[in-house]
C-alpha cells in the first residue's frame, strides 16, 4: 500500500462524502488506475467516519451498545482498516459517554493529561493551555498556540493579542465569556515560534474533539496556522479569507451537521499591521450577519 498524502486523501474523502450526500455511493474505477488505491483509501475513510459517527450516536442514545447494523458495519470495516494501519480512527472517544458538554470537555482535558506527545513538553512550557469559555458557545475562536502570557496564566489570548481579540469580540456584540477560545497547539512553542507541522498534527485532534463537543454555529480561525490546520488547505490568507467553509470534524455526533468556518487575520498580525483591521472587521461582519449579531449601541453622552 503506497503512503498517501493526507491532504490529498482528505480532499478525496470530502469529494466522496459530497457524492454520498447526493445519494451516489457507487463509483466507477478504471482498472489499474494510479488513483485506485487512493480512492479506495478515501472511500474507507468516509465509511469509517460515518460508522464511527453512528457508533457514537448509538452509544449516546442507547446508553451502551450500538445497534446490530452498526455493530455489523464495524466488524466489516475493521479488517480493511487494520490492513491500512488506521485502527486508531475507530476508537470511540471517551467523551461520547456523556451528554453534558462541560463534562465532555473535562474528559478531553483529562485525556490530554500532562501531555508529552510532542517535543513541546520539553521546550519550556509551564502548563497546558486547554481552552476557555462557554462549553455551549455559538461562536468559537481558534488561534495558533499559547504565548508567554498564556503559558503563565493557563488561558488562551490573555496577552496583547488577547486584548485586541477581546475588543474584536466586544465589537461583535458578544462577551468573551459567551464564546469559546482555543488554540491548535496547547503548549507554548519556544520563543513564540510557529508550531511545527508534526506538533500541530499531534495536538489538533484534541481541538477537533473540543469543537465536536461544543458544536458552535461558527468557528473563526485566527490566522493562517489555524486556518490551514483546520481546513487542511495550504493557501495564502488572501485566498482563505472572505468566504465560508463547511466544517465537520470526523466522528462524534452524527446528528450534528457541522459548523461554518471563517478565516480572519490573527490579532498579533493586526497589532503589527493595524491597517488590516478594516479587512478583519469585514470578516467579522460576515460572521455577525450569519449569527444575527449586532454591534453594541454606543451610549450617547
Ligand atoms: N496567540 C495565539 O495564537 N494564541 C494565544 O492564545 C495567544 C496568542
Amino acid at each position: 500500500m503506497p503512503i498517501l498524502d493526507p491532504e490529498l486523501r482528505r480532499e478525496l474523502a470530502n469529494r466522496i462524502r459530497y457524492y454520498n450526500e447526493l445519494g451516489i455511493y457507487d463509483f466507477y474505477r478504471r482498472e489499474g488506475s494510479a488513483a485506485e488505491p487512493l480512492v479506495a483509501e478515501a472511500e474507507l475513510a468516509v465509511a469509517v467516519e460515518s460508522t464511527v459517527a453512528d457508533f457514537g450516536a448509538a452509544v449516546r442514545s442507547a446508553g451502551s451498545t450500538p445497534d446490530e447494523m452498526t455493530a455489523k458495519r464495524i466488524l466489516q470495516i475493521i479488517p480493511a482498516v487494520a490492513e491500512r494501519g488506521a485502527l486508531q480512527v475507530l476508537a470511540p472517544k471517551p467523551e461520547w459517554s456523556v451528554t453534558d458538554p462541560t463534562d465532555a470537555l473535562r474528559i478531553i482535558r483529562e485525556d490530554l493529561g500532562d501531555c508529552t506527545r510532542c517535543r513541546l513538553h520539553q521546550q519550556g512550557r509551564k502548563q497546558i493551555v486547554f481552552g476557555v469559555g462557554n462549553p455551549q458557545a455559538e461562536l468559537m475562536f481558534v488561534g495558533e498556540g499559547p504565548g508567554a502570557d498564556e503559558d503563565a496564566q493557563g488561558e488562551p489570548f490573555v496577552g496583547r493579542a488577547g486584548q485586541l481579540l477581546n475588543n474584536m469580540i466586544q465589537a461583535m456584540g458578544v462577551r468573551r465569556e459567551d464564546v469559546y477560545i482555543a488554540n491548535v497547539v496547547k503548549c507554548r512553542p519556544p520563543g513564540n515560534r510557529t508550531p511545527e507541522r508534526d506538533e500541530c498534527d499531534t495536538c489538533s485532534p484534541f481541538l477537533l474533539r473540543q469543537i465536536s463537543v461544543i458544536k458552535p454555529k461558527a468557528v473563526v480561525a485566527l490566522g493562517a496556522v489555524a486556518a490551514k490546520n483546520l481546513l487542511a488547505i495550504n493557501a495564502p490568507m488572501s485566498e482563505l479569507r472572505g468566504r465560508w467553509y463547511d466544517f465537520r470534524p470526523a466522528g462524534g455526533d452524527s446528528s450534528w451537521s457541522g459548523t461554518r468556518l471563517a478565516v480572519t487575520y490573527h490579532p498579533a498580525f493586526l497589532l503589527r499591521d493595524p491597517r488590516q483591521k478594516g479587512e478583519a472587521w469585514k470578516d467579522l461582519q460576515m460572521v455577525m450577519k450569519y449569527l444575527g449579531l449586532k454591534p453594541p449601541q454606543k451610549i450617547a453622552q
